[in-house]
């Protein structure tokens, strides 16, 4: 049994990041976004499954939710993926997750690597577990007004909330989730509870 296989016993609600682009937000949002299911009150870690090990350094540095750990039960599981689409890690992550994150940014440059994730999430059948999050969006300009459209390139759901770039999520990853202001944390905590939302209504048996 690999190590993915072996931690997935433990976890009640696993969220996947993904996308095959690099740069797009998922470590940033693995850790920002179960950081505040954390502040909300759950039990939460992190699978680090991508080799640069970005999301483990920065939890051992600063902290804000706990790594995975064998043997231990959580709330909620949240697996950063590398940027690849031809990777065992990365479609096993698929697979086992509850809610698939296809995490882009509204711009056409992410659109044809946004698109070749949502094809292998389908292939991996979990189309109807998967949303699009769009990340670094800029309120007021013209990509912003087009996410629905992008949404329908890219061939999944989007989920309603989305998060604006922000240099307070740059600099989170020195100074931890305490250093965000009251609207960054709001933004944060709509969206985790939009994921956490539309696990429960897929009616799959999950407990927080
Ligand atoms: N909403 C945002 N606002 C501002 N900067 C952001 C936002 N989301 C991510 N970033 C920044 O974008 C860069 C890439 O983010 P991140 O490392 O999380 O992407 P990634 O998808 O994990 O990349 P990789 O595929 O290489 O692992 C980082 O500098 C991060 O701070
Ligand atoms: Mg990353």
């Amino acid at each position: 049994m690999n190590v993915i296989r072996t931690l997935l016993l433990c976890y009640k609600m696993i969220i996947t990041l993904c996308n095959g682009k690099g740069g797009s937000g998922k470590t940033t949002l693995s850790v920002l976004l179960g950081s505040a299911l954390v502040e909300a009150g759950h039990k939460v870690a992190l699978l680090d499954t991508d080799p640069q090990h970005t999301a483990t350094r920065w939890i051992e540095e600063i902290g804000g939710l706990e790594l995975a750990e064998p043997g231990q039960e959580y709330g909620a599981l949240f697996i950063d993926t590398a940027p690849r689409l031809e990777s065992k890690e990365v479609t096993d992550s698929i697979q086992r997750a509850d809610v698939v994150v296809l995490v882009t940014s509204p711009s056409p440059a992410d659109l044809f690597t946004s698109r070749d994730t949502a094809i292998l999430i389908r292939r991996e059948g979990a189309q109807d577990r998967a949303h699009v999050l769009f990340n670094q969006v800029q309120p007021g300009t013209i990509l912003a007004r087009d996410l629905d459209d992008m949404a329908d390139r890219i061939g999944l759901p989007a989920f309603k909330n989305t998060l604006r770039r922000r240099q307070a999520y740059q600099h989170a990853v020195l100074m931890g989730w305490r250093s965000l202001g009251g609207e960054a944390r709001e933004e944060l905590f709509k969206v985790a509870l939009e994921i956490v939302g539309s696990v429960k209504k897929q009616s799959r048996k999950v407990a927080t």
